[in-house]
């Protein structure tokens, strides 16, 4: 084992976040149950806001950013984990409380941990990762709602060529929706058609303010961008249907009209993957063992080494990612 390892560390300096690479030991790691050498780790648009500064996601620094790690124990206090088991994690308040998969080692709870599913390779996992993972929540949660597939009508993924939006046209086709993309880049239409969207919607057409209730086009939608898009997302649905809502990329604010709720029984279904119970969590990995398709995964996922971190985070809050992107930390 190195004695010294490098880490993506969010430090405060003149009151503002900043993130640089920094040399760790292990007796600088939490003292969590379970320590993992981290083999990859991923980035999400949370994790480029706190990394290039753009938004506050540590609560206290010195912070090891990275929300999510997957890789090997080394050691364990715990009963449920031995040296070897091979383990993926997602959210639970890392790169915000606690120190994150950006580095290494890193030592964590063992609640926190789930086993990396047989289906995946750790690589794979991590080009899942949150964002993926969130989608498969966004999927399951319409389908627990009831009224996609019931009929032709088409399940709406906006935000689609980012990394959520990505995952959630792969999982929605495979399994049979018929999946309408809308993204900002036209020239994602091929690469979201490979992964199986049919349509396709101007980003712009939903992000200008429009009316509380618009014509019924969307049995359901996942939405990773919020705002004016979500409201008029809102205002689109069919009678009954929902939106699933994740995200906040264009925007945290959402200003509509009770309407389409209570004239059309339309359901806003918020999805949280931080702090989702393990049930929950175990679910949408079962998912994405069953539904994405691997040819799917190759296509929308690239490896980086650790020191392009500071640049993808740029490009990720800068909507230039396109899918997701792996991050080889050992
Ligand atoms: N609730 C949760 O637990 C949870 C979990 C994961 C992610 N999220 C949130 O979900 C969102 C997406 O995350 P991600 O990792 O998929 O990020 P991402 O890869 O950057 O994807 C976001 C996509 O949103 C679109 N977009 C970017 N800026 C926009 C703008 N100003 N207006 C409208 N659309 C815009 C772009 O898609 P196009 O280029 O296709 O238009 C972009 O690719 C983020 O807000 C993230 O914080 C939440």
């Amino acid at each position: 084992m190195s004695d010294s390892f490098t880490a993506m560390v969010i430090d405060t300096v003149d009151g503002k976040q900043q993130a640089a690479f920094r040399q760790l030991t292990l007796a600088d790691l939490p003292d969590h149950d379970v320590l993992v050498e981290v083999a990859f780790s991923t980035v999400n648009y949370k994790d480029g806001l706190a990394l290039s500064g753009k938004g506050r996601i540590a609560r206290r620094t010195p912070m090891v950013g990275g929300i999510d790690l997957a890789g090997v124990v080394v050691e364990s206090r715990s009963d449920k984990w031995v040296a070897g088991d091979k383990v993926v994690l997602n959210g639970w308040g890392l790169s915000e409380t606690e120190w994150g998969g950006y580095s290494r080692y890193q030592r964590v709870k063992a609640e926190w941990l789930i086993a990396l599913p047989p289906e995946f390779t750790l690589e794979q996992a991590m080009a899942i990762g949150t964002a993926g993972y969130t989608a498969a929540l966004c999927v399951n949660a319409l389908e627990d709602w009831g009224t996609i597939g019931v009929d032709d009508r088409e399940v709406l993924v906006t935000g689609a060529a980012g990394g959520v939006g990505s995952v959630a046209v792969s999982l929605l086709a495979n399994k049979g929706y018929k999946v309408t993309a809308s993204t900002g880049r036209p020239e994602t239409h091929d690469y979201l058609a490979s992964l199986g969207a049919s349509g396709f919607v101007e980003r712009a057409t939903l992000s200008e303010k429009g009316g509380p209730l618009q014509k019924e086009r969307w049995a359901g939608a996942i939405d990773s961008v919020g705002s004016t898009t979500l409201a008029n997302v809102l205002s689109q649905i069919v009678y009954g249907g929902a939106v699933a809502a994740c995200g906040l990329a264009g925007g945290a604010d959402l200003t509509a009209t009770v309407l389409p709720h209570i004239l059309r029984n339309v359901a806003l279904l918020g999805i949280d993957s931080v702090m989702a119970p393990v049930a929950k969590r175990q679910r949408a990995w079962q998912t994405l063992g069953q539904h994405l398709n691997p040819v799917h995964l190759l296509a929308l996922m690239r490896i980086e080494p650790m020191s392009a971190l500071p640049k993808i985070a740029e490009d990720i809050v800068a909507g230039r990612i396109r899918g997701r992107v792996v991050v080889e930390i050992n």
